[in-house]
């Protein structure tokens, strides 16, 4: 990560007067929640197929339920670090400030972002199959809750894979990423659609790119700027140098 390269992303970032943030896995990495693509990440030890698709789920509720009680379990114990903070600071600095995620463990909320598009769901939500009964909290249910109100199993509330994403939170990512001047996209490997495409929206319509991340990706190409780090390290150096341009 150059100087150069931080320097420019400030640049961008004072000039934008609307920026949409998109962040993968690789944001919640310092706080200890694993990736799912990296070499130890959760898709080199577990079948996505086996474990976050709705036929697995109607497989055997059993397995899917265990290994998401095991990851709310551990959300539990986590909390967002310095980088998700810089985000949510920002979020005051710039009138139009968005954050769309396809992380689901709600870190950008407690960081204290506001405006945050959640477009995978989250952890910390279980929702009923049969009717529109909803938990939210990470109190252990059980190895198969079923619903208090119409009987009918539980599931978590995430978007699992051959499902469609919530409506209404794609619509507005896609018209965020469309407006923006400035695109940052933090930790994911871009290869997961729709929120992979976030990006070349916002080139489409004009907007300037930042990539955040370690790793080259498909995104790396079309971005203007791109900043080989994790992520705490780039947002607070960024911090800094867009903090030096405003005194
Ligand atoms: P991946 O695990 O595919 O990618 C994580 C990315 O984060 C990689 O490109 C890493 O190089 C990068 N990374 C690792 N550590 C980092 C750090 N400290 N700072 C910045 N970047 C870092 O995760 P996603 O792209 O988010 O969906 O995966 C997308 C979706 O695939 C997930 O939401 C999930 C998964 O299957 C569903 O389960 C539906």
């Amino acid at each position: 990560m150059t100087g150069e390269a931080i320097a420019r992303a400030a640049e961008l970032l004072d000039g934008a007067d609307s920026v949409c943030v998109s962040t993968g896995a690789g944001m919640s990495a310092e706080s200890g929640v694993p990736t799912f693509r990296d070499e130890d990440g959760l898709w080199s030890k577990f079948n996505p197929e086996e474990l976050a698709t709705p036929q697995a789920f109607a497989r055997d509720p059993l397995k899917v339920w265990a290994w998401y009680r095991h990851r709310r379990q551990k959300l539990a114990q986590i909390e967002p670090h310095a980088g998700h903070k810089v985000l949510a600071d920002w979020e005051q600095r710039v009138d139009d400030f968005v954050v769309v995620t396809q992380n689901v463990d709600g870190l950008h909320h407690r960081a204290g972002s506001e405006k945050v598009i959640e477009l995978h769901g989250r952890l910390d939500v279980v929702r009923c199959t049969g009717c529109d009964y909803e938990i939210v909290g990470l109190d252990d249910l059980g190895e198969d809750p079923h619903c208090e109100q119409c009987g009918e199993r539980l599931r978590p509330g995430v978007v699992w894979f051959g499902e469609m994403l919530p409506a209404g939170a794609l619509n507005a990512a896609i018209a965020a990423a469309q407006h923006c001047d400035v695109m940052l996209v933090i930790g994911t490997s871009g290869v997961v659609q729709p929120a992979a495409s976030l990006a070349d929206a916002a080139k489409a319509y004009g907007g300037a790119v930042i990539e955040i991340n370690p790793n080259r990706t498909p995104i790396s190409a079309l971005a203007d700027v791109w900043l080989d780090s994790g992520c705490g390290a780039a947002l607070k150096a960024i911090d800094a140098a867009w903090g030096r341009l405003e005194s």
